[in-house]
């Protein structure tokens, strides 16, 4: 049945209705045509927690990232943060947000009172500048993050001393994994 532009508003009916066009034969069908020729391939990571310790990649004391996602076409990165002990995150500004998931343990931010733990999803907004810690007796904190664009390092005045983007995580990565002996292009299957 076609959607209707004059009918009610129905809350209950959804407006893309093609699931009640689909007869049930069809509904478990793969597509069944090219997928775009531009669209990259998919990346599917089945040990995103990594058995094999040389895929972190150390960034500070104390301080590694694990890399999932680096997307150099849209300039942003998805990667696991390990902070292990008292480690600290060095004190920086997002200019775009950054999306995190905290997997194992808990840290916070010494700009704010509030404590991301176990299971806790956190947004953090465009222009905010913060310092990420974890605290005694957290031996050990792993958090999902998806940063857009770069991380400014600033010291306490917000006066920069560095950046990241997705450019410079691509560059340790190389470095690490030459390395470590996976070889520098073991990066590559992380990149679209
Ligand atoms: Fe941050």
């Amino acid at each position: 049945m076609p959607y209707d532009e004059n009918e009610e508003s129905d809350m209950t009916t959804p407006r893309n209705r093609t699931d009640l066009r689909e007869s049930t034969d069809e509904a478990r069908l793969p597509y069944r045509h090219a997928q775009p020729a531009e669209s990259p391939p998919e990346i599917v990571i089945p040990d995103a927690l990594p058995a094999d310790e040389r895929i972190w990649v150390p960034q500070a004391e104390n301080v590694w990232f694990r890399p999932l996602c680096l997307s150099a076409s849209r300039g942003y990165w998805v990667n696991l943060l390990r902070v292990r002990k008292a480690g600290v995150l060095s004190r920086h500004r997002h200019p775009q947000p950054v999306h995190g998931f905290v997997l194992k343990g808990s840290w916070r931010y010494l700009e704010h009172d509030w404590v991301a733990t176990e299971g806790a999803y956190v947004y953090e907004a465009p222009g905010e500048t913060h310092t990420l810690v974890v605290d005694e007796p957290v031996e050990e904190m792993v958090t999902l993050f998806q940063v857009n664009g770069c991380m400014i390092y600033v010291d306490p005045d917000g006066r920069q001393l560095g950046y990241e983007d997705v450019f410079t995580k691509i560059d340790l990565c190389r470095a690490h994994y030459a390395d470590i002996g996976l070889g520098a292009d073991y990066v590559d299957q992380f990149i679209r």
